[in-house]
């Protein structure tokens, strides 16, 4: 038999999103769902972005920009470095991929922490390098761990924070020390900041201003979370202009289709609703930390626009907030039995998901 398709695949997870909204909606019978699942923002889009979409969208004829200049110039603007330190992705789960495919190759180790956001070991996997899974100590990310498992074929380390499912940080002195530790020669360090603009502690560092320090670490952004474009697939990867123009090279000539860049521009200029969406998200983190608190639940404190609780029967928890309309994940799906694993939500949501608990 002539075989089609590459054998990795046969071992691959499918990563499962969940069920489409709308079916889960038409399937409960109730058009009210709240998806607190998928980590997205309570407030909805910008406002400016949906304007910028409903200006576009009769241009959807012609090609996107398949460089995002206009983008990633107005990034480099706001970040303060230079545009050609950005690639623009089909979302950061694009990026991800691109970082696999244009660096690892069989033979290649790629230390991942686990459990953590699955696609990093699909892409690795995909590639054909092995996965060195490094287990959190608790809900943080182990550094002393990985630093063990490291060698000359370690290829890359996937680090993120604040890290997806745990909600944990890396601070910035065990950052520090971690990346000056990796010497000269060091793999690429992949460090994922999609939930950046949730975190306020003080000695969370900010991975772009360290790119200058350290030419082989790539930071990864979104336009889904803060600015509420999920459904748009924008996301940025910043590192130094070598590494750019080597994701540029597996990159589709053009993943990022028009309204996704109109509208990330606008969300980006939008300054409102990124303030009003945090401070929304942390007023409302720290409700529901001290509600759940209160009523004796066990979870790490969250740097994220979600929270991972330790709960008794997490299956059936789950099943009474849906049957009320509130869509949660639950925490085996993402590597965390006995949990749940919930998007802060309106200040009503959340005061509904704490009694129904
Ligand atoms: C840690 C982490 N990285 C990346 C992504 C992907 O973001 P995007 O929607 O830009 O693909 C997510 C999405 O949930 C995430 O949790």
């Amino acid at each position: 038999m002539r075989r089609l398709w590459r054998s990795v695949l046969d071992v691959l997870p499918l990563y499962d999103p969940g069920p489409p909204l709308e079916s889960l909606a038409a399937e409960l019978g109730r058009a009210d769902v709240v998806r607190l699942s998928a980590n997205e923002n309570p407030l909805g889009p910008s406002p400016r972005a949906v304007a910028a979409v409903a200006r576009e969208a009769a241009r959807i004829h012609l090609y996107p920009d398949g460089g995002s200049t206009a983008l990633r110039e107005a990034l480099a603007h706001h970040l303060g470095v230079r545009a050609d330190q950005f690639v623009v992705g089909n979302g950061a789960d694009e990026l991800i991929a691109l970082v696999a495919s244009a660096a690892f190759e069989p033979g290649d180790e790629v230390i991942v922490p686990e459990p953590s956001f699955e696609p990093y070991a699909i892409g690795a996997t995909l590639a054909g390098a092995r996965v060195v899974s490094s287990p959190l100590a608790a809900y943080d990310t182990d550094l002393a761990d990985i630093r063990r498992r490291l060698t000359d074929r370690t290829k890359a380390v996937m680090l993120c924070s604040p890290h997806n499912p745990a909600t944990t940080i890396i601070r910035r002195s065990a950052l520090l020390g971690f990346l000056d530790a990796l010497g000269t020669d060091p793999p690429l360090v992949v460090l994922d900041e999609a939930y950046h603009d949730f975190c306020d502690d003080a000695e969370y560092p900010d991975g772009i201003a360290l790119l200058a320090r350290y030419p082989r670490l790539i930071v990864l952004r979104t336009f889904s979370k803060i600015a509420g474009l999920a459904g748009l697939r924008v996301g940025y990867a910043v590192a130094n202009a070598e590494t750019i123009d080597r994701l540029n090279r597996v990159r589709a000539p053009y993943n990022v289709n028009r309204l996704g860049q109109v509208a990330a521009l606008a969300a980006l200029e939008d300054k409102e609703h990124e303030e009003r969406t945090r401070r929304l998200v942390l007023e409302e983190r720290a409700f529901l930390s001290a509600e759940l608190a209160r009523r004796g639940y066990r979870f790490p404190r969250s740097h994220a626009n979600f929270l991972l609780v330790a709960v008794p029967d997490a299956p059936a928890r789950r099943a009474r907030l849906l049957k009320a309309g509130i869509l949660v994940r639950d925490g085996a799906s993402v590597g965390f039995p006995g949990h749940l694993r919930f998007s802060v939500g309106l200040h009503e949501t959340n005061a509904q998901l704490v009694s129904l608990l």
